[in-house]
């Protein structure tokens, strides 16, 4: 079983305050940013993140690398960095259903993110109001997120027999630096908001604490290919790949932690 420990203290949430526009998206009054594309944020979220991290032939094969010996499917670890709205947790459980339909065994899955302004109740409904498709996903991460009160630090939630969330609330750098995992991440979605208005995110310091997490064979996928993201995940180790991107951007990154 994956344990993750935290030495931050647990102490009242106050809920970030945002904006939805006329189309009524979300936006982060803080960073002047959307939370997810106008050109369709499920489809990108299983382009950038899903696609770029392989999940299709990962997931399987985690599972199956363990299977027959006797010790059950392996829990895969994927790690984000901004849980915002929680789109891509939403798209990757759909995704994960789907697959079950083709795939002999898959791991089951804890997600791993962080929240310095997590969203209320009402506003992450309404975000997910955008996305019917994944209404069952929705409702299950809504009652389990929301059936006791946040703390800062480490909070638990088990979604359902195979997804466990663990949202860390607090800033990046103290979340990632204070926890302890039995295991190292599999797969990181690096989806913070645009590296020009939210440079901690996407600091050498920040990349640094991911890969303290991080074993060889980690892989990555963010959406942007900005030059001071791509300089930063090199300098903490990661061998980067530029892919096709979604939408407008002509190109998203790939990575991963090659073996020393
Ligand atoms: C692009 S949004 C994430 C979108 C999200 N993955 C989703 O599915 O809706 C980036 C998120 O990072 C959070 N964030 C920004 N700076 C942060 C920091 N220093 N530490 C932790 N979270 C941060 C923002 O509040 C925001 O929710």
């Amino acid at each position: 079983m994956i344990t993750i420990t935290s030495s931050l203290p647990e102490n009242p949430i106050t809920y970030a305050s945002i904006d939805f526009t006329e189309t009524d998206e979300p936006r982060s009054t803080d960073f002047d940013d959307v939370y997810f594309s106008d050109c369709g944020g499920m489809d990108e979220t299983e382009h950038v993140f899903i696609n770029g991290c392989d999940l299709k032939k990962r997931l399987p094969a985690s599972a199956g690398s363990l299977s027959g010996n006797g010790t059950g499917p392996r829990e895969y670890l994927i790690g984000e960095t901004g849980f915002g709205t929680g789109l891509n947790l939403l798209t990757l459980m759909r995704f994960y259903r789907l697959l079950e339909e083709e795939a002999e065994t898959l791991p089951d899955i804890t997600f791993l993110t962080v929240e310095k302004y997590p969203l209320s109740p009402d506003d992450m409904a309404r975000a997910h109001r955008h996305f019917p498709q994944l209404e069952k996903e929705s409702k299950e991460l809504l009652q389990a997120l929301f059936s006791r009160p946040l703390h800062t630090g480490l909070n638990r939630v088990v979604i359902n027999s195979h997804f466990t969330l663990v949202l860390m609330i607090g800033d990046i750098s103290d979340c990632y630096s204070r926890i302890s995992v039995n295991q190292p991440v599999n797969s990181w979605f690096l989806d913070g908001f645009n590296p020009k208005s939210n440079s901690d995110m996407w600091s050498l310091q920040s990349m640094k604490l991911l890969v303290n997490l991080s074993t060889a064979g980690t892989n990555i996928a963010t959406f942007t290919v900005c030059r001071e993201v791509r300089d930063n995940l090199r300098e903490a180790g990661f061998t980067l790949v530029k892919r096709r991107g979604f939408g407008r951007k002509r190109e998203m990154l790939t990575g991963f932690l090659a073996s020393e």
